[in-house]
C-alpha cells in the first residue's frame, strides 16, 4: 500500500499541524493578496523599461531591496542582490566570489555543518577554478571551536562560509567571533554567511557581525519559495554566475519575478513587525514542545545545543530504535508534519551529514526527527502534538524488531 492509500485509508486527523517549516512552509494569505497585483494589475512590466508597468515593477525590486537592507543594517539597495533562492544565493556567493577571484585562488573554509547549496559551489569552485577546499570540524552540539577556527586561517585563506543558524539542529555559531578571529590573522579573507534559518528570528547586524556577505531564503520566512537575497558588502568582487539577457538586476539576467518579490518584501515586512515579540512566543512555544517530548517519550535525544545558543523555532531529536521514515508517515497519519534527518538527504534515505558530523551513529541519525514552530502556531497546536507524538513511537517501538524488550511492553 502507498503512503498515499494509506493516508487517505486512515482518512481525515482531527486537527493539522505543520512543523516541516525547515522545508517549505505556507504562505499567509497577506504575501498571497500582496502579490497578486503584480501579475496583471500593477507592475507586470518590465523592471528595466521606462514606462509605467515597468517602472513599478522597479520600485517593487527596489523597495525590497531597501528593506531587506534596512532589516540587516547594511547600506541599502546597492548592498542586496534579489536572487532566485537561498540556494542561488549561497552559489552567487562562493562561485560568484571564485569566479571574480580565479586568479588568486587560496582556500575557501566551510564548516562540516553547511547546507549543501554551500558544500557543492565550494566543490565546483575546487574543480573548476582550483581552490582549494577545507572543512572546519563542529563540536557535539555543532559549534565551531574558535581555537580550532583559528589552526586553518592563515594567508592563503581567500573565502570563508559558516552558517549562522544550522538549518538541522538550531546551532547558533558565533559568527562575529570567527569574523574576528578570520580577520586579524588575514584581513584580506572575505567572510560570508548563510543566515536563512537566522533571518528572522535573531537581530542581524552586518556591521556589528563583520560579515562581507550575507544569504537570505523568502520562504524561510512565510514568503514564496523561488526567492532570496544576497547581501554583498560595498568593495567586494563577485561576478555573476548565470549570463544572458540585460536586467535591472546585474547579478540576475532575465525579468525579475516581480510578483514574488512582492510577496518577500511583504513577508519581511511581516516577520519584522512585532519582531520581539514573535521571536519570544516562538521560544516558549519550542520550550513546551521539546520539554514536553523529553518528558514523555522515553529515550530520546536532542540534537543540538539547549537554551539561548539553540535557534528559536528548532526542535530536533532522535527516537531510538525507530526509523525517521516510518515516524513522518505514522505523525502524518495524525495529522502532525514533520521531516526526518534532512530535506536533501531524506529521500536517499542518506543519513544527515550534520548528524554525523555531531557524531551521532547511523542509527541515531535516522530516528531524527525536525520539528519547526513558527508565529502562526498556538499552544494546542503544541498540545495536540504531544498527546499524540507519545502513541506514535509506543506504536512504532512495538513493530520495531531494534526496540530493547523494557519498551516493547504496553
Ligand atoms: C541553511 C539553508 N541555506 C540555504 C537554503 C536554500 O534555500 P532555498 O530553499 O531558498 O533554495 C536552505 C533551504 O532549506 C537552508 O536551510
Amino acid at each position: 500500500m502507498s503512503v498515499k492509500d494509506l493516508l487517505k485509508e486512515h482518512g481525515e486527523p482531527p486537527r493539522e499541524v505543520y512543523f516541516d517549516l525547515e522545508n517549505s512552509g505556507y504562505v499567509p494569505d497577506e504575501v498571497i493578496e500582496a502579490m497578486l497585483p503584480y501579475f496583471n494589475k500593477i507592475g507586470y512590466g518590465h523592471p528595466s523599461i521606462t514606462h509605467k508597468p515597468g517602472w513599478e515593477a522597479f520600485e517593487v525590486v527596489k523597495e525590497t531591496k531597501d528593506l531587506v537592507a534596512k532589516t540587516i543594517n547594511a547600506r541599502g539597495s546597492e548592498e542586496i542582490i534579489i536572487t532566485h533562492s537561498g540556494t542561488e544565493a549561497n552559489n552567487l556567493a562562493i562561485l560568484g566570489y571564485a569566479l571574480a577571484n580565479r586568479s588568486r585562488k587560496g582556500k575557501i573554509l566551510v564548516s562540516a555543518i553547511e547546507h549543501l547549496s554551500v558544500f557543492f559551489p565550494a566543490e565546483k569552485a575546487k574543480d573548476l577554478f582550483g581552490f582549494k577546499v577545507q572543512q572546519i570540524p563542529v563540536d557535539e552540539k555543532g559549534f565551531v571551536d574558535p581555537e580550532i577556527f583559528s589552526t586553518y586561517i592563515d594567508k592563503d585563506v581567500s573565502l570563508i562560509s559558516i552558517q549562522m543558524v544550522n538549518h538541522e539542529i538550531g546551532t547558533i555559531q558565533n559568527i562575529k567571533e570567527l569574523v574576528r578571529i578570520a580577520k586579524e590573522i588575514n584581513p584580506s579573507v572575505v567572510f560570508h554567511t548563510d543566515a536563512a534559518d537566522a533571518y528572522g528570528r535573531m537581530r542581524i547586524d552586518v556591521n556589528d557581525l563583520g560579515v562581507d556577505m550575507l544569504t537570505i531564503s523568502s520562504h524561510k520566512i512565510h514568503g514564496p519559495r523561488g526567492v532570496g537575497a544576497l547581501y554583498v558588502r560595498s568593495g567586494v568582487k563577485i561576478e555573476p554566475i548565470l549570463v544572458g539577457q540585460l536586467s535591472s538586476e546585474k547579478y540576475w539576467p532575465g525579468v525579475e519575478n516581480v510578483p514574488l518579490i512582492a510577496g518577500f518584501r511583504k513577508a519581511v515586512e511581516l516577520a519584522f513587525k512585532d519582531f520581539d515579540k514573535n521571536v519570544e512566543k516562538m521560544r516558549k512555544l519550542r520550550d513546551r514542545l521539546m520539554d514536553g517530548i523529553v518528558n514523555s517519550v522515553p529515550e530520546v535525544l536532542i540534537n543540538g545545543p539547549v537554551g539561548d545558543k539553540r535557534v528559536v523555532d528548532n526542535v530536533n531529536v532522535s527516537f531510538l530504535y525507530v526509523e525517521g521514515e516510518a515516524i513522518t508517515v505514522e505523525f502524518s497519519l495524525q495529522g502532525i508534519y514533520v521531516s526526518s534527518g534532512s530535506a536533501c538527504t531524506s529521500r536517499v534515505l542518506e543519513p544527515s551529514h550534520v548528524l554525523l558530523a555531531i557524531g551521532r551513529k547511523h542509527e541515531e541519525a535516522h530516528g531524527s526527527i525536525l520539528f519547526k514552530v513558527c508565529r502562526y502556531h498556538n499552544e494546542e497546536d503544541i498540545d495536540y502534538a504531544l498527546e499524540n507524538i507519545p502513541v506514535a513511537i509506543k506504536r512504532l517501538r512495538k513493530l520495531s524488531p531494534l526496540t530493547p524488550p523494557h519498551l516493547k511492553g504496553d
